[in-house]
């Protein structure tokens, strides 16, 4: 439990320096340079960069019911090869997460594991029925509950959002929002996801709820949530990997939102540039072969994540690397309530370890998660996750 990460260069969002960090009963004890501790485990690190371990806001481990694609174990294995060691769980399993039932599955699962700090999402009506709101007040003192989101389908009847949002409020949690009308879903996606990130401020506005819009991706969608936020609303919104790197230009890979024109993308870069876009959100979705080939949205993102956003991003010159903890480890835990993403003293000794000037190409094979759907297969992009420790054990090793 105890481990001395020495000589290494240390990032964060505010400090980059060379150093060590000291963890012990799962948190960061001491930070400084040339440490001495007696008998600890210790791992060197000399020539390779230590950051905060990534949180992730939005992903997909499809279990219970759907564990053909994905499951607890081996979502939580993927996780950790990409670098996280928390992570926020939609609520479109089988049966969907409506019930406490459902909620203790996860949990226990996840206890039993022991890998990463797992978040489940309630759904915000139940079982997806747009309607139904009563769990929300059955499940009210469950405290391990921070957001709720319909994922997937989105919240159609803006009255049903309204009361959705006071009960949030209530509540204390985050109300995660999938922007879509579904009434423009098969007409233009642009205006589906448009419209209802229009009308979600609206609704956050009227009630105080914590809103927070889920893989944002349209340049008027991220404009009204910059907006939004001029006008002190109560808002935050994650992007993807994928709708940061590509572009209808170069891939029509089914994935919802959809795969966005080259002005999109520039608008979320700039978005991301001046702060206006809080987090990145992998939208892990893992999918068989076969279910692709039916026709289902998504692409896995925990293991592609940071060699993509640190590409994209760093190398590229949008952000530095700084900016790019704080959306990748100090944002996405301040939303999820979790106790890290920074380095420092009293938080979870959960960190990963980087190769930034590794270049790595995209393998399926390789991946921990059972889902091999990804559109980069192939792709070169540099930075590779070397070991990921959670609090203070190493889970992963490269
Ligand atoms: O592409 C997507 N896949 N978008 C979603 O909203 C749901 C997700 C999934 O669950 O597969």
């Amino acid at each position: 439990m105890n481990l001395l990460v020495k000589n290494a260069n240390i990032i964060d969002s505010t400090q980059n320096f060379f150093g060590d960090i000291y963890i012990e009963d799962g948190k960061i004890k001491s930070i400084g340079s040339n440490l001495i501790i007696d008998n600890v485990e210790i791992l060197d690190a000399k020539g390779l960069t230590v950051m905060p371990s990534f949180v992730d806001t939005h992903a997909h481990f499809r279990e219970p019911g759907l564990t053909y694609k994905e499951d607890i174990e081996t979502g939580s294995k993927a996780a950790l090869r990409g670098g996280y060691t928390g992570v926020c769980l939609m609520a479109n399993t089988a049966p969907i997460c409506s019930s406490d039932e459902v909620l203790q599955i996860v949990r226990k699962r996840s206890k039993e594991l022991n890998l990463i700090d797992i978040h489940q999402c309630l759904s915000v009506t139940k079982k997806f029925d747009g309607k139904t709101l009563e769990h929300l007040d059955e499940l009210k003192n469950d405290k391990e509950i921070k957001a709720i989101s319909d994922d997937g389908v989105g919240v159609m009847d803006s009255l049903i959002m309204l009361k959705a949002m006071e009960k949030a409020k209530e509540n204390g949690w985050v109300i995660m929002s999938h922007a879509e009308d579904h009434k423009f879903s098969k007409v233009d996606m642009r205006i589906a996801e448009n419209m209802m990130t229009q009308r979600d401020i609206y609704l956050a506005k009227e009630t105080g709820a914590r809103l927070h819009m889920s893989h944002v991706s349209t340049k008027e969608a991220i404009r009204y949530i910059k907006e939004a936020k001029d006008d002190e609303v109560n808002v935050t919104c994650e992007v993807t990997p994928h709708h940061i790197f590509l572009t209808t230009e170069v891939s029509n890979y089914r994935v919802n939102p959809p795969i966005r024109e080259k002005e999109d993308v520039n608008a979320i870069l700039n978005a991301i540039k001046h702060g206006v876009v809080d987090c990145i959100g992998t939208d892990h979705a893992p999918h068989t072969d076969e279910d692709k080939k039916k026709g289902s949205p998504g692409m896995v993102g925990l293991e592609t994540a940071f060699p993509i956003c640190f590409t994209t991003l760093v190398k590229n010159g949008v952000i530095s690397i700084n900016k790019l903890s704080e959306i990748m480890s100090k944002n996405t835990s301040k939303i999820l309530g979790m106790n890290k993403g920074i380095i420092s003293v009293g938080l979870d000794g959960d960190l990963v370890i980087v190769d930034l000037n590794k270049k790595v190409t995209i393998n399926s094979n390789e991946f921990y998660s059972k889902g091999k759907n990804t559109p980069f297969e192939g792709m070169e992009f540099y930075g590779e996750v070397i070991t990921t420790i959670k609090s203070g054990r190493v889970l992963y090793r490269k």
